[in-house]
């Protein structure tokens, strides 16, 4: 496929109606003979048609594989993975990854709690963040998590504040955020790495915030941590990250701090949202395992890689319609149910649930939202469709229903989990009435 956006213009004759066969094997979709899209032997048209429009669906059978898979390319290296939360939060999908083994990297008080709710073992948990309140660093002293990343000397300060006074029964496991500036390539909004970003602790502020916590006994620094960005196909600025906090590891074992358990490399790795290639996981297990220093374990903290591909957004075409020299679908899922196209331009392919073979045209995928900026998709050749039926948006299980608001009062969707041929709910869509609950009309009576 080819991701440029084709022009209005060209609408006479555009091409491609083929299915994105990439894509379609990363979530575990398979058209049958009969035209109809199943994910893991479910028609994705009967999940629509029972549980209404628009509604997200998970494959659990596709998280399992890119699990292994990223897992299978660290053989060798002593490794954990933790599942960044805030990719899909949703407790069905927590509780698939806690059982096939992942840690969890969370940030917030709120994904705390899923994470314990769904039974992670509080030491597989790493806390990131950039701001992290007292009653945040509280709970996750409480919960007796396996890293909580300091991101800055003060919040270090705040931390031994809020512990001096408390009996302990272990030290605080704290690791320090290291801000490498190693250079990414990807959206501006989600580059983390970089000189002028407000993540993490300058390189050269490292070794005297580490004295500072190795001289407190109620601290143990167990690892050091960094966050480069987030959807990076290429594998080299990990080997770079590894390099760069091995190279640190060296400089504070010269200071006698020689204790540290584990460096993570964070999250970031790249997915394929286009039939392009994702980023190469023999490449990345190859360089990793040529620098990594085997006494200490890696830690890597993916979300979109584990859960990206495997969700899907079910929507329904309500109108179409033309204006000038475009065409539009118009369709019940909008920018508040998947912000990702307006908000980065993101790129989602989007396929019929039932193929009909029918010509190809140029259309604008958009939602009810009032504002042109809402859109699913542009300048986007897809097969022809009619009013009432339904298309599915690919890609979408990583900052999908998580960035989903009630813009325009929209409830938010459900989110269904596909599983060994099954499908359950696993969020119920919201209701009208909750969207209203926690408003009062008159807030002085
Ligand atoms: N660790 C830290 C400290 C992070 O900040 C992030 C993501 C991750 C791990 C996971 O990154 P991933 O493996 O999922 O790329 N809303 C944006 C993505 C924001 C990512 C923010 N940080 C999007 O829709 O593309």
């Amino acid at each position: 496929l080819n991701r440029a956006a084709t022009p209005a213009s060209v609408a006479t004759a555009p091409t491609l109606a083929a299915d994105p066969a990439g894509l379609f094997a990363d979530a575990g979709l398979v058209r049958g003979g009969d035209g109809v899209l199943r994910l893991d032997e479910v028609s994705l048209e009967a999940i629509a048609t029972d549980l209404g429009t628009p509604v997200y669906v998970y494959n659990g059978s596709s998280i399992r594989a890119r699990y292994r898979a990223l897992s299978e390319s660290l053989a060798g290296i002593r490794h954990r993975i933790h599942y960044a939360v805030k990719a899909n939060s949703n407790l069905a999908v927590l509780r698939l990854l806690r059982e096939i083994g992942a840690g969890a990297d969370i940030v917030s008080a709120g994904e705390l709690n899923r994470v314990l709710a769904t039974g992670f073992d509080p030491s597989t948990v790493v806390f990131s963040g950039v701001g992290k309140s007292e009653a945040e660093l509280t709970a996750a002293v409480d919960a007796g998590i396996g890293s909580i990343n300091l991101e800055s000397s003060e919040e270090h300060t705040l931390l031994e504040r809020l512990v001096a006074g408390r009996v302990l029964p272990h030290p605080v496991r704290v690791g320090i955020r290291v801000n490498l500036d190693v250079g990414v390539e990807t959206h501006p909004y989600i580059t983390t790495g970089g000189r002028a970003i407000k993540f993490g602790v300058r390189q050269d502020a490292v070794p005297g915030l580490a004295r500072r916590i190795a001289a407190n006994p109620r601290f143990k620094l167990v690892t050091l941590a960094t966050h480069l960005g987030s959807q990076l196909l290429d594998p080299r600025p990990f080997v770079a990250a590894a390099k760069g906090l091995g190279g640190l590891l060296q400089t504070l074992r010269a200071e006698g701090i020689d204790n540290i358990e584990s460096i993570d490399i964070g999250g970031g790795f790249g997915i394929s949202y286009d039939d392009s290639p994702a980023i190469d996981l023999q490449a990345l297990g190859a360089g990793l395992a040529a620098v990594i220093d085997q006494r200490v374990a890696l830690h890597l903290e993916p979300g979109r890689f584990l859960i990206g591909s495997a969700g899907i957004l079910l929507t329904r075409v309500l109108f179409r319609k033309h204006a000038g020299a475009k065409a539009f679908v118009v369709v019940d899922a909008a920018m508040n149910d998947l912000v990702r196209p307006s908000l980065y331009h993101a790129h989602h392919e989007i396929v019929e649930t039932v193929a009909h073979g029918r010509p190809v045209q140029v259309v604008d995928v958009v939602g009810p939202v009032c504002e042109s900026g809402d859109f699913l998709a542009q300048d986007r050749p897809i097969a022809e469709v009619q009013q009432g039926e339904h298309l599915a948006v690919l890609g979408v299980g990583a900052y999908g229903f998580v960035m989903a608001s009630n813009y325009n009062s929209r409830p938010r969707p459900p989110e269904v989990l596909v599983d060994r041929g099954r499908y359950g709910v696993a969020r119920r869509r919201e209701t009208i009435a909750e969207l209203l609950a926690a408003e009062r009309a008159d807030p002085f009576s």
